[in-house]
């Protein structure tokens, strides 16, 4: 027979668990989420579920199974090693009417869990004869829910207001799961020059998209501008999304896209991203901090050179500090930091990497010193968007290069 699906709303409801090993912690933590109150019975259990015990998040009785466990429960889940244990288990809970699932043997169990998971508001849940084909499903339709090929755009309720997302530093792959949720979701979206303009293909023919990086006017009123359409738009009923790249609080101006918004009475959030500040270091393999080399990262805006009067940055600081430097829009004032951070302190020969186009197939790294990174930079030709890393992090990708070289003449014979 078929069996009729449904979905359990277990808050404050008993679910007795019986087993602690690898079925127990992938079924406790959603059981948890489904605010179920777990009685977990196994003399041993995997450390996650320690740790949930210790945090209160779950009773836990440290014994083997007796008669009796089951009493109360809504739903009981017999997922020791021990097949006797676990027929033992469903003979109580068939016994009292409470509907139990046996890990173990699923013909014998009286409830089959689905492949489930979640894409923003929308639960999948997928049963078939077979456990593997019915994840491949789930994970098929999250990726479609997710990329916005399977979408309700048109049919569920409307979401007005504004969002303002961080796409990350370029490869399409670094958007969060939300961020490109709500792309997918939204009538209009403003898009920035570093954003991962690959995904705007994804959207549908009827979404407009705007070029944020084509408006016209000097930069302050450029913004001026975007905020002003985003309102307009989020005004006339449409979700906007306003596509950035990086993380849109970390020197994106994210903050003021929130307020203009907030001032105008229109709804807003915000989702964070990956910052182009440690996700292109680490893309050439540059750890921003490592044990022993670096205890601090400082990330800083070199869009006005040291010494001119708009610069808030205390440069002496930096240059008597041993931590990482990460440096965004330096390329074209790189001589003046390197002479600044020298006159501070930092030693001549201070490794420097300088990663362009990060993520993306057009990414350059070089590695230089600080003396001379200014040369090396005009010889090589490079141009923003890069990141300049400055400090001893940049000997530790050099070191991991040369392992990944190794690794790989091994693996090629
Ligand atoms: C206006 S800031 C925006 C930063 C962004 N909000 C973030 O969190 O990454 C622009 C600078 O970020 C850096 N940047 C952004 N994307 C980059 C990439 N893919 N590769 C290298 N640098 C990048 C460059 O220094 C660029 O000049």
């Amino acid at each position: 027979m078929d069996p009729y699906l449904l979905g359990l709303r277990l808050e404050g409801r008993r679910v007795v668990v019986v087993g602690g090993g690898a079925v127990a912690s992938r079924r406790v933590p959603a059981l948890l989420d489904a605010g179920a109150e777990v009685l977990l019975v196994s003399p041993k259990v995997a450390a996650s579920l320690e740790d949930l015990a210790a945090a209160a998040r779950i009773r836990w009785e440290a014994r083997g199974y007796r008669p009796g466990d089951c009493a109360g429960a809504w739903l009981v889940c017999a997922c020791t090693d021990d097949p006797e244990v676990n027929a033992a288990v469903a003979v109580a809970a068939e016994a009292q009417r409470t509907w139990y699932v046996r890990a173990d043997d699923a013909g014998a169990s009286a409830v089959w869990t689905p492949a489930s998971g979640q894409a923003a508001d929308v639960r999948v849940a997928v049963l078939s004869g077979d456990p593997r084909h019915s994840a491949g499903l789930r994970d098929a339709i999250l990726d479609g829910v997710r990329s916005g090929a399977l979408s309700a755009r048109h049919g569920r309720g409307h979401r007005g207001g504004v969002a303002i997302i961080g796409g990350g530093p370029g490869d399409p792959g670094l958007i969060t799961v939300r961020g490109r949720q709500l792309l997918a979701e939204a009538d209009v979206v403003l898009t920035d020059r570093l954003a991962p303009r690959s995904l705007l293909d994804e959207l549908r023919d009827d979404v407009e998209i705007i070029d944020a990086g084509k408006i016209p006017y000097g930069r302050a009123m450029a913004q001026e501008h975007i905020n002003a359409a985003l309102v307009s738009h989020a005004q006339a009923g449409r979700f906007v999304a306003r596509l950035k790249g990086g993380d849109p609080f970390v020197f994106g101006r994210g903050a003021e896209e929130v307020l203009a918004c907030l001032r105008a009475g229109i709804p807003v959030t915000v989702v964070p991203g990956v910052t182009s500040a440690v996700g292109v270091p680490a893309s050439a393999w540059v750890p921003v901090t490592h044990r022993g080399v670096a205890q601090e990262f400082h990330v800083v805006s070199v869009h006005v050179a040291p010494g001119d009067e708009r610069s808030t940055v205390n440069w002496e600081l930096l240059g008597g500090s041993s931590g990482t430097l990460v440096l965004l829009m330096a390329v074209e004032r790189i001589g003046a930091v390197a002479d600044e951070l020298l006159r501070y302190g930092r030693s001549p020969d201070t490794p420097v990497s300088v990663i362009a186009d990060g993520t993306l197939p057009t990414q350059r790294t070089i590695k230089s010193t600080l003396e001379q990174v200014e040369s090396r930079i005009a010889e090589e030709g490079i141009r923003p968007p890069a990141i300049v890393v400055v400090g001893n992090v940049v000997n530790v990708a050099a070191e991991i290069t040369e392992l990944i070289r190794h690794v790989t003449a091994l693996r090629t014979g």
